[in-house]
């Protein structure tokens, strides 16, 4: 059933009761999410894809983002059920869809200037398929801005926007991992149609998913900054942390105690300290803004970009305790995800800091639960999973994992005893009793 400008009742409703056809393009680990989530809620749904491997899996019920609890069972069942299904025809499913999410990566090039051919190429296939009444939602994260710019892609329909079809920016307030759980009830889901029609009728069928409610904005525009600016909230929150860690150091005080305290004033919220910032989100967003060119934001990355030198410093620094140079040096570096428990190296600071020992000629070994060794290997890195030898241990991930390490046996097998923690896992005057030289971010 077509929905756009019709009455939230009968929106709400239709939603309910399988009468809308939902196609959500891109099933990654937003999009699979979102995808169950309208089925369980009793829409059609079609998730469309360009991988042939995701879209074969996810039709025999199999969930493809092993990370995001509760996502097995829902695949399962919705596609039991008949209410999911995916295609890699991208036109087919604009053509069988009433409505249209597009869920797609929006990336950087190498310059750090917006790349959003993805989402440009979605929506010249959703304009094959484009009828009166649809409704087009952008989701990705996109600099302000964008969602008017598709406008006129999808117009190539032949259909005019606003009289004929709608569109609305209802960004995704969430990070892998969590995704049902923030959907479905953490915080509001935030709408911002290209006119009022547009709005409500994204209102409207949010309202349905959404425990914690929507929030309308003024326009698409309004939405998309809010998204980014709460990357970039935390982007420069982080750099701060950094920041003062550095400067704890130099005054040779524990960031992590001052911060918690610090903490306990209601105006202060200072975050964790660490290697860096990762993953297609947060150091990417900075720069989906034009302006400001220079100053806090720009300043807050160059901060974050800095600590896998620093932690590569802190490297050195061990080493030459024991008068050994990182070239030759035996390096294990633990996790190379950018955060804990997520399967994800894109913008992973672990990446560089493998890079940088690299550089310095050490010879690099890598574990991290959620990787295979092949895996491990494909990133020209040699894969290890015992402590036989190595000089040093990088912590760079925060996986749950190695809280549980027993430094007592693992000190019996390394030829020099250094460990560098970014990441606040390991307790510092623990190891240094085992006679480790102990250096970290955030603990001096
Ligand atoms: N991952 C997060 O934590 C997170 C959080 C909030 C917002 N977002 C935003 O959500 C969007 C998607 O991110 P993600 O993490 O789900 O990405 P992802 O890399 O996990 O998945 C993207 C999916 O899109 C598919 N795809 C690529 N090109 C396509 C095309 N032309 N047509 C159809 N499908 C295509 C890929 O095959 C893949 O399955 C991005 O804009 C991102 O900024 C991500």
């Amino acid at each position: 059933m077509k929905i756009y400008g019709q009455k939230r009742e009968i929106i709400i409703n239709s939603f309910k009761n399988g009468d809308i056809t939902v196609a959500v393009y891109g099933l990654g680990k937003m999009g699979l999410p979102l995808v169950a989530i309208f089925a369980d809620n009793g829409a059609k749904v079609i998730g469309a894809d360009i991988n042939p491997d995701v879209v074969e899996t996810i039709n025999k019920g199999i969930n493809t983002v092993k990370e995001e609890p509760g996502l097995d069972e829902l695949v399962y069942k919705n596609v039991k059920e008949g209410r999911l299904k995916a295609t890699t025809n991208l036109v087919e499913a604009s053509q069988d869809s009433d409505v249209m999410v597009i869920l797609v990566p929006t990336l950087l090039d190498e310059n750090n200037i917006p790349d959003i051919k993805i989402v440009e190429s979605v929506c010249e296939n959703i304009a094959e398929g484009l009828e009166e009444g649809d409704f087009v939602i952008l989701e990705s994260t996109a600099p302000p801005g964008t969602t008017d710019h598709i406008k006129t892609i999808l117009e190539k329909s032949g259909l005019k926007a606003e009289k004929y079809w709608g569109l609305a920016h209802c960004p995704e307030r969430t990070s892998s991992g969590r995704a049902i759980r923030d959907i479905t009830q953490s915080y509001p889901k935030v709408v911002g149609g290209i006119n009022p029609k547009s709005t409500e009728t994204a209102e409207a069928l949010y309202s349905v998913i959404n425990e914690k409610g929507v929030i309308p904005v003024s326009d698409a525009k309004t939405a998309e900054a809010v998204k980014v600016f709460e990357g970039i909230y935390r982007d420069v929150n982080i750099a701060l942390a950094n920041e003062l860690a550095l400067i704890c150091e130099e005054l040779e005080i524990n960031a992590i105690e001052a911060f918690k305290v610090a903490n306990t004033q209601p105006y202060s919220n200072i975050h964790l300290p660490g290697v860096g910032v990762g993953g297609h989100c947060i150091p990417v967003y900075p720069y989906f803004l034009k302006t400001p060119r220079k100053g806090l934001i720009r300043l807050a990355r160059k901060i974050n970009d800095f600590m896998p030198q620093y932690t590569v410093n802190l490297v050195v620094k061990g080493l030459k305790t024991f008068e050994k140079k990182i070239e030759n040096s035996n390096i294990m570096v633990l996790g190379i995800s950018f955060r804990g428990g997520v399967k994800e190296i894109r913008w992973s600071p672990s990446l560089t800091i493998i890079k940088l020992l690299k550089g310095f000629g050490a010879n690099v070994f890598v574990y991290d639960p959620l990787f295979n060794p092949g895996e491990i290997e494909e990133l020209g890195v040699r894969y290890a999973d015992q402590f036989d030898d190595m000089d040093c241990v990088v912590i760079a991930s925060d996986h749950k994992e190695f809280r549980g390490y027993d430094w007592k046996e693992i000190g019996k097998k390394m030829r020099t005893k250094v460990v560098v923690d970014g990441r606040q896992i390991v307790d510092p005057d623990q190891l240094r009793k085992l006679g480790y030289i102990y250096l970290g971010i955030g603990y001096i």
